[in-house]
């Protein structure tokens, strides 16, 4: 039976250290969160978010747009923040509602103040290794095989999904601790004899049940980064938990996995944008 790996826990540790280094700075960190529309999803992230910053001794800018602003003005929006020295990160809670672009909106974000490491210049030093923020999601299962003393390097390290966001932030972060990765897609083929030879298996698809018992090799490492809802409109990840959880050595929950951890490494990227403005 696998070990559970609390994600919960490890976010309040890091928050807590957040929150003591940003009461040493002599002004609050703050965070501009821009949520355009009524994404029901995007509303339940945002506010998770809220709880967190106040947590965190951080000051929010929050702008909720209504579904008919233009793309010009959120360009000026964003303008407005990049100038603002009080905000020192800016985050767009995507998808933007059609017909909405967000690689104009993401490109015009400061590259010092994209804490979501979305920006294609932060995108670009994170491939080499010099990452100004890293990736929240990603870096979060990172600090999580981290402390649960999960070795990476040589390992085959596969992920689901091949999103700007998730998946190839992923593959990048886990190629960096020298794992052997795989990026699997809507168009792999043999899907799950890749799976199977997966030591560190990472979901990142967004369906139920993706990921089943046969697709598992014994004693894997399941991450679950998806937050669904089943027929019943549970909360769910990708992974069919309950087979799968006896057959894994650790696998994350949803919730309660890498929700937090998102979340908390967003704090720590606010710090330390904060920290960079104020040298
Ligand atoms: N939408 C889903 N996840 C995220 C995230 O981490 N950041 C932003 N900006 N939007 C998202």
């Amino acid at each position: 039976m696998a070990t559970r790996i609390d994600g919960k826990a490890l976010a309040a540790k890091v928050k807590a250290e957040v929150a003591a280094e940003a009461v040493k700075l002599p002004r609050q960190p703050g965070l501009a969160v821009v949520l355009v529309g009524e994404n029901p999803a995007s509303q339940v992230y945002v506010r998770g978010k809220e709880a967190d910053w106040a947590e965190c001794g951080m000051r929010s800018f929050p702008y909720r747009l209504s579904t008919e602003t233009t793309q010009q003005e959120l360009l000026k929006l964003i303008d407005e923040l990049n100038a603002n020295p009080e905000v020192d990160g800016i985050l767009v809670q995507l998808p933007l509602p059609k017909p909405l672009d967000e690689e104009p909106v993401i490109n015009r974000i400061a590259a010092d103040k994209d804490v979501d490491c979305f920006h294609p210049y932060n995108v670009g030093k994170l491939t080499i290794g010099e990452p100004v923020f890293r990736p929240c999601t990603p870096a979060g299962v990172m600090e999580m095989l981290e402390e649960y003393h999960i070795p990476v390097a040589g390992k085959h390290c596969v992920v689901l999904g091949r999103s700007n966001i998730v998946g190839k932030p992923m593959a990048s972060l886990l190629l960096q601790q020298s794992g052997t990765v795989t990026i699997c897609h809507s168009k792999t083929e043999n899907l799950a004899e890749i799976t199977r030879q997966a030591d560190i298996l990472v979901s990142a698809v967004g369906k139920v049940n993706t990921v089943t018992a046969d697709m598992v090799k014994d004693g894997a490492v399941i991450i679950d980064v998806a937050m669904n809802r089943n027929a019943e409109g549970k909360l769910c990840g990708d992974v069919d938990f309950a087979n799968v959880e006896p057959k894994a050595s650790y696998i994350t929950p949803v919730p309660g996995g890498c929700g937090p951890m998102t979340r908390a490494v967003l704090m720590r990227n606010i710090l330390t944008a904060a920290e960079n403005h104020l040298k």
